[in-house]
């Protein structure tokens, strides 16, 4: 199947389950309920779900089959999305083309909007069907080391601690890999975890994810610079403005898409000891050098 349809059709998926998932969980009041829906629902790649999917069908499963965790992850990523925008983070007005949650909620209510969605997710996980107990809660564990200090967040406060500062390459890839890369890392291999990948194959999709992760996070500091607002459904320029550290602020602009394609290439090596099923996964990390939103 071609790659667009492919990753189309998973999509539909997703966006047909993600709101049944969150209904199911109920919420006390209803601004909160309509605050986390707005922007779970306002569209997005859905491409961490899609790559829970696809890393499943990499190690010989049906990604189907997963469809729950796969929306629980973009449950973590949209709560992390509207945290990000918030004031006192990067102060950004759209998200995903329309206001961002704060504009629309209140700061107050965005917050917890945010906080909603991140606990919902962990229920929502441990409704996953169709695997042992034991499997389930190795990617609970997957999920929260990937979304807490170690990872997501972790990221996020050295981002924070990392505005206005002139940071080293190095300490530039470790933020990246945490803020960025943690997710996918935990979207790739709890897909590879829950089809019953062997120790080989879960390997070589970590090894892929850290590059697709870093070579993600890369693009979109391009696209911050490049981009054209209405395409990426977020302001252009968020990281000058913030005085962020970034890949192109730290080189350029062609250094930045230099080190792109380096991870991209690092990503696509990382699967070679896999065969025809991660086709899918190969054509995503060279999407990424082409991507325009
Ligand atoms: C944006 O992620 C945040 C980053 C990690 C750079 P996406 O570009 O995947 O955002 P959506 O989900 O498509 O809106
Ligand atoms: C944030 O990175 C990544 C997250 C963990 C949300 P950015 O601040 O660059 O993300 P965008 O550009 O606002 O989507
Ligand atoms: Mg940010
Ligand atoms: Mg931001
Ligand atoms: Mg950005």
């Amino acid at each position: 199947m071609m790659f667009q349809t492919k990753w189309e059709e998973r999509r539909q998926l997703v966006e047909t389950a993600l709101p049944v998932e969150l209904a199911a969980c109920g919420s006390a009041d209803e601004t909160l309920a309509a605050s986390m829906a707005y922007s779970l629902m306002a569209g997005g790649k859905r491409l961490r779900p899609v790559l829970l999917m696809a890393a499943a069908d990499a190690a010989g499963g049906r990604g189907e089959d997963y469809l729950t965790t796969a929306c629980a992850i973009e449950m973590i990523h949209t709560y992390s999305l509207i945290h990000d925008d918030l004031p006192a983070m990067d102060n950004d007005d759209y998200r995903r083309g329309k206001l961002t949650n704060h504009k629309v909620y209140g700061a107050g209510m965005a917050t917890l909007a945010g906080d909603g969605l991140l606990t919902v997710a962990f229920e929502v996980m441990l409704r996953q069907a169709k695997v042992p107990e034991a499997t389930r809660l190795r990617v609970v564990r997957e999920m929260a080391v990937a979304a807490g200090p170690a990872g997501m967040v972790g990221g996020q406060a050295l981002d924070l601690v990392s505005e206005g500062q002139h940071i080293d390459q190095a300490t530039l890839r470790k933020m990246h890999l945490a803020k960025t890369g943690a997710l996918f890392r935990a979207a790739i291999r709890s897909g590879a975890i829950l089809a019953g990948a062997d120790e080989e194959t879960l390997a070589a999709l970590s090894a892929y994810a850290n590059a697709f992760g870093l070579a993600f996070q890369i693009t979109d500091d391009i696209l911050d610079v490049v981009g054209d607002a209405g395409q990426i459904g977020k302001p252009v320029g968020s990281d000058e403005k913030n005085q962020k550290s970034t890949y192109v602020t730290l080189t350029s602009l062609d250094e930045a898409k230099r080190l792109a394609r380096r991870a991209v290439d690092e990503a696509i090596d990382a699967l070679a000891p896999l065969g025809d099923e991660a086709q899918f996964l190969r054509e995503l990390a060279g999407f990424l050098l082409s991507r325009q939103q």
